[in-house]
């Protein structure tokens, strides 16, 4: 192995220049609640209004939160000069509406994971994002916690050798009510979109986009998917092997198998964990990192309101570390798996 010790990670720190967004909220569910405690506790930036299709929903979620505005519509919110970003955590049927009508409104958007329901969507709002001059992300929060910034340099560094392999696995047992949004396909449900996301992202972020997809899987009563392992297959050789589920639990751990090196995230690995790189030999090198914010769970949902704040400031219009290209392939690789199955 190469190094001796991991690479210092690079942290979207608050206070660290960026500038103090008011943010406007759609959707406020659950997601929605542990996002603003977050943003709210660990970060510079502020949710100044929500909106709801109930006016009565807005106005309780903004007692409880600590907003000062509450609107029956996202129109009537988006129409406020007031509102510099707005983040949208509405099912994800709903995203492509939502977040053409915040662009048009010239605000900067982050969008829950999915960014939209298939990749053509996704397109879409990428399109109008970049000829509106906003910034547009998807709130794939693994890709901001410092634990990516250390992965990103092993990788940039060739720690590696010739990746050969990597395996993800983002099983939960939700077996969600025939109503539940990840049950209804109108609202863009089903494993894959919703967990599935998460090892096909890590596997793009190692490998870039795979030559081939391969796909076995099922569908729930309602017509969703509902399990699925994926292979994918990337120039070179290299096999990304990612399995989903919402109806059974697995570690939920990543890996990545290199020539030189191997890494391990311990479960859940697209969240705050440690990471051990060791080299291939049984009694060999064994590197520990653990992450050193001490921001754990549903607070690390922090780190992608600052980077967002960070970006604006140096005036992007779209993530460096999860571009609108690579956000709108992850989706077209989870379209082709839906087709597969
Ligand atoms: N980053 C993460 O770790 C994480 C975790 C969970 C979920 N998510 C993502 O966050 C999004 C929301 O998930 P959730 O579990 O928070 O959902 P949720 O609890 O059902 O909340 C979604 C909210 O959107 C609104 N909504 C519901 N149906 C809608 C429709 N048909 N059209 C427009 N708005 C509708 C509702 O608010 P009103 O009725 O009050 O308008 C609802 O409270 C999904 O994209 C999901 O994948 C991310």
């Amino acid at each position: 192995m190469t190094i001796s010790s991991f690479p210092e990670p690079s942290i979207f720190l608050a206070s660290s220049g960026e500038p103090a967004l008011r943010w406007g909220l759609i959707g406020p569910g659950w997601i929605a609640g542990e996002f603003v405690t977050a943003v709210h506790a660990h970060t510079i930036q502020r949710f100044t209004a929500v909106s709801s299709r109930s006016l009565d929903r807005a106005t309780a979620f903004a007692a409880a939160y600590g907003i000062d505005a509450a609107f029956g519509s996202a129109d009537e919110m988006l129409a406020r000069p007031d509102i510099d970003v707005v983040y949208i955590a509405s099912p994800p049927g709903a995203h492509l509406a939502e977040g053409l009508a915040a662009i048009a409104a010239g605000k900067h958007v982050l969008i829950e994971k999915p960014l939209a329901s298939n990749a053509a969507e996704a397109k879409t709002l990428a399109e109008a994002a970049r000829s509106a001059g906003v910034l547009l992300m998807e709130a794939m929060w693994s890709r901001y916690l410092p634990q990516a910034s250390v992965i990103r340099s092993l990788l940039d560094d060739g720690v590696f050798g010739d990746i050969h392999a990597v395996l993800a696995d983002h099983n939960q047992a939700i077996n969600p009510e025939p109503d539940h949004r990840l049950s209804r396909s109108d609202l863009g449900g089903g494993a894959l979109l919703d967990l599935g996301i998460y090892p096909v992202q890590f596997a793009s972020l190692v490998l870039g986009v795979p030559t081939r997809v391969t796909a076995v899987g099922g569908f729930s009563d309602t017509g969703v998917d509902e399990y699925a392992s994926m292979i994918l297959t990337h120039e070179g050789g290299a096999l990304s092997t990612l399995t989903t589920s919402m109806i059974t639990r697995t570690p939920n751990s990543a890996e990545i198998a290199g020539s030189e090196a191997h890494l391990a995230l311990a479960p859940t690995f697209f969240t705050p964990t440690t990471l051990t790189l060791s080299d291939n030999t049984h009694d060999g090198t064994e590197l520990h990192w653990e992450d050193p914010t001490g921001l754990r769970g549903f607070a690390a949902l922090s780190w992608e309101a600052t980077a967002l704040a960070t970006f604006v400031g140096e005036g992007r219009t779209e993530s460096p570390v999860h571009t609108l290209d690579e956000t709108v392939s992850i989706l077209s690789i989870l379209d082709s798996a839906r087709d597969q199955l």
